[in-house]
């Protein structure tokens, strides 16, 4: 299949070709960082919203192979629908929050404003930038709907590669919808400019890459899991430094949510590595190349043009997402689908797991540099806290 390549740079750590919203308004390109990362790139030639994002362009299967997605069904759900958790047994936001209904409402917003009070302005815009990543939930499950793996035709299909895309989502919902209530709450934030970010966003949709390759959309939804499992879980950490256990609380619960996601996409990315070794790495190699974006780089709030590398360097001065934990992510995976161990493989798949293989020594090398730029980062204001700069 045709290759791709636009004009941009492999060189520097997590930076990616990525399309802020104004692009779509705009003919000018910027490189931006990948999930949460830290370089700033140049200016890249023209083209249209999609296109920088996608270098690699190489559907590993036909667009339909029903077959093999059927032979997979069992074993989908004796092991991967048992990762959902019944809805009886779910938490929801409602756990978490003040009781509307009970006589104390009150008091418990002003109990949750008082221990929001002392927390950081750059704390409150990486959970905004959070936040507005799982608010854009619309987006990922029409792509993983119409994939050709998770595909539902009716909008309720009663395989288990269906059920679980509508379970996955029916679950992360909850996590927009509690960070949604517990900001509007604090009292902290701008919640007009959150939910215009958060209209843009959903507007300009999300790019996972190829549909058409089951492996490359499966590692990348492993990759981003285990990111947003990571970036949950510092915040939580954070919290715990500002003396806020019940936010600590929020964000550790949906962090646990993420590590059982992670668990399900990377068993199934795992069995096409066995499945068909070739294709498998082929598609990490495209991935990696292309770089891991977050789902929701095309975020914008209708001032800030660079708005996700600018909410990208904060999450990395704070220490909540990193290029470390980009690199960490990456060496994880490796060594979970045994990169290194693959045999039988053709030219050009012996030479994407050379690439894969080499690429945690050569990010390794300039994780320091990517670090260290996202901390010299001047600070800019967000329009998410009343224009203040972080
Ligand atoms: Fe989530
Ligand atoms: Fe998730």
């Amino acid at each position: 299949m045709a290759v791709k390549l636009n004009n941009f740079s492999f060189q520097s750590l997590p930076s990616v070709a990525l399309l802020p919203a104004r692009a779509q308004r705009s003919p000018k390109f910027s490189i931006t960082s990948t999930i949460y990362s830290s370089s700033k790139g140049k200016a890249m030639s023209s083209g249209r919203a999609g296109e920088a994002n996608v270098n690699v362009v190489r559907p590993m299967l036909p667009p339909k192979n029903d077959e093999i997605f059927k032979s997979m069904e069992d074993w989908v759900r004796s092991d991967i629908l048992i990762l959902l958790k019944p809805v009886e047994k779910s938490w929801q936001p409602h756990d978490f929050l003040p009781n509307p209904t009970s006589d104390g409402f009150i008091e418990q917003v002003n109990e949750l404003r008082e221990r929001a009070k002392d927390i950081p302005d750059d704390y409150f815009v990486v959970l905004v930038g959070d936040m507005i990543v799982e608010e854009a939930l619309p987006s990922y499950h029409t792509l993983l709907g119409s994939s050709n793996i998770f595909y539902d035709e009716t909008g309720c299909d009663n395989t288990p590669w269906a059920t679980w895309a509508r379970g996955w989502s029916a679950e992360e919902n909850r996590h927009g919808d509690l960070l949604n209530k517990y900001l509007f709450l604090s009292g902290r934030v701008e919640m007009k400019q959150i939910e215009k970010t958060t209209q843009y966003l959903i507007g300009s949709g999300t790019d996972f890459g190829p549909r058409t390759s089951p492996s490359y959309l499966t590692i990348y939804t492993s990759f981003q899991e285990r990111a947003t499992f990571i970036s949950h879980a510092n915040t939580a950490k954070l919290a715990m430094k500002y003396g806020d256990k019940k936010l600590a609380q929020i964000c550790g619960t949906i962090a646990a949510d993420e590590k059982r996601h992670e668990t399900a996409y990377t068993k199934i990315a795992g069995k096409f590595f066995e499945l068909d070794p070739n294709e498998a790495i082929i598609a990490f190699s495209d991935l990696l190349r292309r770089k891991v974006s977050m789902p929701g780089h095309l975020m914008y709030d209708g001032n800030d043009e660079n708005l996700f590398y600018h909410f990208s360097n904060v999450c990395s001065r704070i220490g909540v997402y990193t290029a470390r934990d980009y690199v960490t992510i990456l060496e994880h995976f490796v060594g979970t689908w045994n990169v290194e161990k693959l045999s039988g493989l053709s030219s050009e798949g012996r030479e994407a797991q050379d690439y894969v293989g080499g690429l945690v020594q050569r990010l390794r090398s300039l994780e320091e540099r990517a670090q260290a730029r996202a901390k010299k980062a001047p600070a800019v204001p967000f329009s998410w806290i009343s224009g203040r700069e972080v």
